[in-house]
This record gives structure tokens, C-alpha cells and sequence, in this order.
């Protein structure tokens, strides 16, 4: 294993997830994908769903005919792959995997969440690992139909077989992850960086920049249509001019007022202060100290995230999207 290499179709020289029975529990955003994936490149796949699951008729039209319930998969799998919310395993696992792990079973998370947080107790017989790919389900599939992939961070918590690795490796393969490339990380590291990057950047940073500066604008008199357009409509073309290419490629595509505006108000805006803050986000998922606060919020029935989710649908930039996109997909897609 070697943290520096990016891995590739090439560098599985047996793909040892072939002879074996891959258990997907949850048909969702990732355990749809994966299943499909694993099934098109060839693996025996097993759907484990919860007793009147509605994603039972999705998993049947998908061609997986035979839904096990979960305790059953798990007696019957040599890989079981948890793609269920994260805040949900720690009592499935309980309930209706921890009794029948047999010696030699990998369980595969694809997220570090709760190992990394010390959520489960594993025995000490069997494998441990995580294939995590860098995005949705749905483009985790799509990419694979496209015979692509998205990329996967592999880490190995236990290796009770001494091949751990090498079933990592040749599910990422099946899933299309080797495709383009897997990298090796952590537990650790996979779960630090993502919660991090999704509160600066992801489903932080970028929805709340969004919105604070369309109230800015329509504070200010401006048109709510105009201010969508420059804080909302235009954001995918800006992101997309540097994604492929970098941020020099965004300087020379953009107008000398534009380069020197977004050199030094970026810098005014994003300030020590502000890094200050990014250093004190991280600080508190490490110290496990955000963790505890989404634990209290779950035993408060999502309270905070259901009166936020309540707030969005009333916000006015949300209502000028619904108009935006109705009025962009009657017209000018015409
Ligand atoms: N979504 C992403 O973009 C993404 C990206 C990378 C990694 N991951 C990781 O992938 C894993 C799965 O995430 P996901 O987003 O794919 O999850 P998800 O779409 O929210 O999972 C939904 C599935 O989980 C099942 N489920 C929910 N609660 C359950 C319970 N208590 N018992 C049994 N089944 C239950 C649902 O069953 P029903 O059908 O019965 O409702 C459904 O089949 C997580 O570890 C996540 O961190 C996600």
C-alpha cells in the first residue's frame, strides 16, 4: 500500500471481489450505485433492506430479485457494505449484523464516520476497510455507464485475512473507482477533511456565500432577478472555468476587473479572522466536539435541521429559483 500511488485497472492483478458474495444493506444514493456497478462488472450481489422497505421495488426493477433482510445478508456475505446514513448503522450493526460476522468477513464502510469516531466495536476477526468515492451515487453511476468512474479514497482499519487491501482495491475496480484512480488515506483522514470540507466549502461555505450576497444586493434596491443572475445562475459556469483547468485558466477567461476584484476582495473578505475560523471548525471536528453536537441534535429529533429546512423553502432566493428555472427551461431551452 503505498500512500503515494495512485491506483489503477492496472495494479489489480486479481480481482479477488469476483469469487466472493458482495452484501449492499440500503438501496439509497450509494447502495444503488455500487450494486449496479458491482453487478455490470460481473459480482454476485445480495440487496439486506429493512421489512417493508419502499426501495424493495426499486432494487427488484433493478434486477435484483431476491431482497434479503439485513441479519440474513450478513450471515450470507463475505463483503458487507454498509450504505446506510451513517447516524443509522451503529444500531443496524448491533441489531442485526454483530451476531452473524463470521471470522474472515469484511465489512465495507464508505464513509470513516463511525469508525473514526469509535461508534461500533468490531471483533477482532474480521476486515475492516473503506472505499469511499469522492461523490454521489448518482454520478458514481452514471460515470460508470459512461465507462468512467469517480475517484476513491481506500483505507484499512483491520486486516484479519491479511488481503484486506486487495479487497478494497478490486471493489473499487468493480465500482469503477481505478477507473481514474483510488488513493490511499485514512479513516481519519477521509472523515476530518470531508465533514470539513463540507462545512467550509461544499454545503457550507458556497450556499451561505450564495445567499448572503443576494440579500445584500435586494437589501440594497437591486432586482432579485438581476442579483440571481451574478450570485446564483452564474456561479456553475465560474466553478466549471477552473474545475478541469485551474485557477490560472480562470484568470486569463475572465475580464483584468474581474481578476483584480476577486484578487483583493476575496482577500478582504476570506481575512485571518476568517481563516481563524476555518482553523476553529477543524479544531472542533477533531476534537470530536461537532460530533457530540450532531449527536444531541439527533436526540432532539433534528430539530435545528427541520426549522432550517422550513426556513429555505420560505427564503426569496429559493422562490426566484423555482421562477428562474421555470422560466430558463420553458424558454430558453426552446
Ligand atoms: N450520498 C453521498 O453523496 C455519499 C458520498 C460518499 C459516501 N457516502 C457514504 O455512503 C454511505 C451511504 O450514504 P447514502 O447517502 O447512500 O445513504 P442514503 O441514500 O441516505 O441511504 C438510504 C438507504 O438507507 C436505508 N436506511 C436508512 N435508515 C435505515 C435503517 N435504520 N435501517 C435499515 N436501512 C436504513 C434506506 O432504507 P429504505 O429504503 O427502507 O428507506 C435506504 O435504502 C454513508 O456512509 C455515506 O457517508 C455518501
Amino acid at each position: 500500500m503505498n500512500r503515494n500511488k495512485i491506483y489503477t485497472d492496472i495494479d489489480v492483478k486479481i480481482n479477488c471481489v469476483k469469487d466472493k458474495i458482495v452484501g449492499i444493506i440500503g438501496y439509497g444514493s450509494q447502495g444503488r450505485a455500487q450494486a449496479l456497478n458491482l453487478k455490470d462488472s460481473g459480482v454476485d450481489v445480495l440487496i439486506g433492506l429493512r421489512k417493508n422497505s419502499p426501495s424493495i421495488k426499486i432494487a427488484q426493477n433493478d434486477g435484483f430479485e431476491n431482497i434479503l433482510s439485513i441479519a440474513e445478508l450478513s450471515k450470507k456475505s463475505d463483503i458487507i457494505s454498509l450504505l446506510i446514513p451513517d447516524e443509522e448503522i451503529p444500531h443496524v450493526f448491533k441489531n442485526d449484523l454483530e451476531n452473524n460476522l463470521y471470522e474472515g468477513k469484511t465489512l465495507l464502510f464508505s464513509h470513516g464516520y463511525c469508525v473514526h469516531y469509535d461508534k461500533i466495536s468490531f471483533p477482532q476477526n474480521v476486515n475492516v476497510i473503506m472505499v469511499a468515492p469522492s461523490g454521489a451515487g448518482e454520478i458514481v453511476r452514471t460515470r460508470f455507464l459512461e465507462d468512467s468512474g469517480i475517484p476513491n479514497l481506500i483505507a484499512i482499519h483491520q486486516d484479519f485475512t491479511n488481503d484486506a487491501f486487495e479487497i478494497a482495491l478490486s471493489y473499487s475496480k468493480c465500482i469503477g473507482g481505478t477507473r481514474v484512480g483510488s488513493f490511499i488515506s485514512t479513516f481519519e483522514e477521509e472523515v476530518i477533511t470531508d465533514l470539513f470540507g463540507e462545512q467550509a466549502i461544499l454545503t457550507g461555505g458556497i450556499p451561505s456565500l450564495i445567499k448572503k450576497s443576494f440579500d445584500v444586493l435586494v437589501e440594497h434596491g437591486y432586482s432579485p432577478t438581476v442579483a440571481w443572475f451574478v450570485c446564483y445562475y452564474e456561479v456553475k459556469a465560474i466553478i466549471d472555468l477552473f474545475y478541469d483547468k485551474g485557477f490560472d485558466h480562470l484568470n486569463k477567461s475572465i475580464s483584468n476587473i474581474a481578476e483584480y476584484g476577486g484578487h483583493t476582495r476575496g482577500d478582504f473578505l476570506f481575512d485571518d479572522n476568517f481563516k481563524n475560523k476555518l482553523s476553529l471548525m477543524l479544531s472542533q471536528i477533531k476534537n470530536g466536539s461537532f460530533d457530540k453536537e450532531w449527536l444531541n441534535e439527533q436526540k432532539d429529533g433534528y430539530k435545528y435541521l427541520k426549522s432550517k429546512r422550513n426556513n429555505t423553502k420560505e427564503l426569496e432566493i429559493e422562490k426566484i429559483n423555482k421562477k428562474m428555472f421555470d422560466l430558463l427551461n420553458s424558454n430558453f431551452k426552446k
